[in-house]
């Protein structure tokens, strides 16, 4: 029987959110299901694409000291030899956002509701043979690992930051020491949360150690404050400074603190809720990956394994898809799009899931809504079931 990928935590969902997001680990065993897809060479396969990112990274043998062998690092695209001259152990390719070109996939973040839709990244899927692994590190953003076949070992350290010593490697960021504080092995099913910051290092034990991490999307405070500044001053008309029934000065030679806080009132009262909804709202509907680089919608959806394991749906959203709604449209892809009078909700009923069912999609749409969803079905960024 076909199954689609799920993930049920094991406490409450506000619990969660209390007491460990962003603040520690969790572990949850036996929490993932629906995960055989995409087997090795279907990855492997990805990683032959062009604009598709993906990592091969060798190393970490223990010498007979207990000292650890240099790594590497190559970025894909790669090639069919590359794959065929890869040493028996200790290595592990990456797949950046599988759930852009694997539709099926992308289904698992239907499991993350617990959670905004904006805040959601993609999911890196990662294959290693026994031994493989990317090292002790630790990453900027939250992470679900979760174990799809074979076994892991993770050993978690302590909370890092940009002045936790690194080891002598450009690219791949690797901790010069990390005290290992718990160890656990996953299996198929078994996840691991882990916030940003925390020191971890996870080790294939097996030759078939497939585990995917959801990542989630940070925006940098510095782009929030530049996206929102750029559409506060897109056609602002011209207005100057005023002080009116201003105080004599209070400081004869420079600025004084009452005119520095007149001044910053008055610039930041250019940024007004809705410019800065607006902005954010195209921001954060941004895919990750985009451009003439990446032809996401190009990858064609296993309609058949989505069909069989979902049989009441007629619709599903393509995984390269970015929807975000507001009061008057739908965000799809970083670009706004109204919707007519006749099918105000379908933007939240299509941004809130990625499946569809026939009686909903009725509801929600009426003629007008129809044909525009048509034409999203003819663009891919929708695909029909039927
Ligand atoms: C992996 O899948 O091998 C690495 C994931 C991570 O440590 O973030
Ligand atoms: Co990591």
């Amino acid at each position: 029987m076909s199954s689609l990928p799920r993930f049920t935590l094991p406490l409450p969902a506000a619990d969660f959110l209390r007491d460990y997001w962003q603040r520690k680990p969790l572990l949850a065993r036996g929490c993932a299901s629906g995960l055989e897809i995409p087997d090795p060479d279907t990855l492997a396969g990805l990683a032959l694409e062009d604009g598709v990112e993906s990592r091969l990274i060798m190393g970490g043998q223990q010498g007979q000291h207990g000292e650890t062998a240099s790594w590497t690092q190559r970025h894909g695209p790669f090639d069919e030899d590359d794959f065929r001259t890869l040493p028996e152990s200790h290595w592990t390719l990456l797949v950046q956002s599988v759930d852009y070109c694997l539709t099926e996939v992308s289904l698992l973040l239907d499991s993350f509701d617990f959670l905004p839709p904006w805040r959601l990244e993609d999911i890196m899927i990662s294959y290693a043979v026994r031994g493989g692994s990317v090292g002790p590190h630790f990453d900027q953003y939250d992470v679900f690992l979760i174990q799809a076949s074979g076994q892991r070992r993770w050993q978690l350290g302590p909370a890092c930051d940009a002045s936790t010593p690194l080891q002598p490697h450009d690219s791949l960021r690797l901790l010069a020491d990390m005290p290992v504080q718990e160890e656990h092995l996953l299996g198929p099913g078994d996840v691991l949360y882990i916030p940003p910051g925390v020191a971890h290092w996870g080790i294939a034990e097996d030759d078939d150690c497939v585990t995917w991490s959801v990542g989630f999307r940070a925006p940098r405070r510095a782009d929030l404050l530049a996206r929102i500044t750029d559409e506060c001053l897109a056609n602002m008309p011209e207005a100057l400074f005023t002080d009116p029934g201003r105080d004599l000065p209070e400081d004869a030679a420079g600025l004084s603190d009452t005119d520095v806080d007149a001044l910053t009132a008055q610039a930041l009262g250019l940024v007004t809720p809705e410019r800065a909804r607006q902005a954010l709202m195209q921001l954060l509907s941004e895919p990750r990956q985009s451009g003439p680089d990446f032809a996401g919608l190009d990858f064609e959806v296993d309609t058949g394994h989505i069909r069989a394991a979902a049989p009441e749906a007629v619709l599903v959203r393509h995984g390269s898809t970015r929807l975000l709604a507001d009061a008057k449209g739908l965000w799809l892809n970083g670009e706004h799009v109204p919707l007519p009078d006749d099918s105000r909700s379908l933007g939240t009923y299509l941004a809130s899931r990625r499946l569809y069912d026939a009686a909903s999609l009725n509801q929600h749409a009426g003629t007008a809504g129809m044909e525009l969803l048509n034409e999203w079905i003819e663009q891919g960024f929708f695909v029909s079931l039927e």
